[in-house]
């Protein structure tokens, strides 16, 4: 029975429509169809904490072998979470954490560490002497704590160093309002974002009220590709930006090691790395040479599927034949 041998995941995503969610999704595709013992299921929540936990609801009576999880919320989510824990489904928390350790691991980057990073590029383009604007995302999210703990860690030793720090949730990005409190706050050489998204569309409003501006503009996530944050380093819109992977290939990897009864360890990290215009390019081809490995296997699959496909019709007709 091909059933017995099937690895049912199901992965539950926080937040559609943007590069960074799309890329993990594609990552936890691509690596699902290079086993095909593996059968994912993919739900988006759509920033609705409550629709997730029916998603999660839906794997749990689903009976699914592994559930990831990318939280959009840390607390609401906490007793699903529980709930699966408690009748032995397996789940794996992705990038934002939750405050419950009742899972069997977590998966992601250290964002204090992504934080410390941002900090210490502008310490060392700066010599230490400059105006900075801090542009927050979720600041109710563990990415958004930690990071803004990492960057204030290391920024707030120099004292020549000015930090003003916005909130792009409300609101203050893309209006006007966020040109408005750049040019009242006098000088501001560097803008650290707290995703790429954002540090892109600070660049593009701050070029059109102040087009001669010689603010440097440093994101977070490093996607690569199109309209990714590697690509945004190489056309020269960003000074740099912090990798932040999405572990989407990794967390199918870790998912197939706990349905196949390994022991993992509950904190899995990813590293971090800053891009600037020295390593772009070289980030970039090695991203795209793992891309390019692994449509490779995916094809190999499928011709290897079809292979299975065309001797299992001849064997039936053998068998029909003998039968006859
Ligand atoms: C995408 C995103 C990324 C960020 C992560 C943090 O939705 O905002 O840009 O790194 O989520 O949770």
């Amino acid at each position: 029975n091909e059933d017995l041998h099937t690895i049912s995941i199901g992965f539950s995503q926080s937040i559609d429509h943007d590069i960074w969610r799309k890329s993990m999704d594609h990552a936890m595709e691509v690596e699902a169809a290079l086993h095909s013992e593996v059968k994912l299921t993919i739900y988006n929540a759509n920033r609705q904490e409550k629709k997730q936990i029916k998603d999660i609801e839906k794997f749990i009576s689903d009976k699914v072998d592994v559930i990831i999880i990318s939280p959009f919320e840390l607390d609401s989510i906490i007793p699903v979470i529980e709930k699966a824990n408690a009748i032995g489904i397996p789940v794996i928390i992705i990038d934002r954490k939750v405050n419950t350790s009742n899972y069997t691991a977590y998966l992601g980057a250290d964002n204090v560490e992504v934080g410390r990073i941002a900090g210490r590029h502008i310490v060392s383009l700066s010599k230490g002497m400059a105006n900075v604007m801090e542009i927050q995302g979720a600041s109710y999210t563990s990415p958004g704590l930690d990071r803004s703990m990492g960057f204030h860690q290391i920024i707030n030793q120099y004292p020549n160093i000015k930090v003003i720090t916005i909130d792009a949730q409300k609101d203050q990005l893309p209006k006007k309002a966020f040109v408005k409190i750049l040019q009242s706050s006098s000088d501001i050489n560097y803008v650290f974002a707290y995703n790429d998204v954002i540090a892109y569309q600070a660049w593009k409003e701050t070029k059109i009220y102040i087009p001669n501006n010689k603010i440097k503009f440093i994101g977070v996530d490093g996607i690569n590709g199109p309209n990714g944050g590697i690509q945004l380093v190489k056309d020269g819109v960003l000074e740099s930006t912090v990798l932040y992977p999405t572990g989407g290939s990794e967390a199918i990897k870790l998912a197939l090691k706990i349905a196949n009864k390994e022991i993992v360890p509950k904190n899995n990290n990813l590293s971090t790395i800053l891009i600037d215009s020295l390593n772009a390019d070289i980030m970039s081809n090695q991203f795209d040479k793992i891309t390019i490995q692994q449509s490779d296997i995916e094809q190999q699959q499928k011709i290897i599927k079809n292979q299975e496909k065309k001797y299992s019709t001849q064997s039936n007709l053998l068998k029909l034949l003998i039968s006859l």
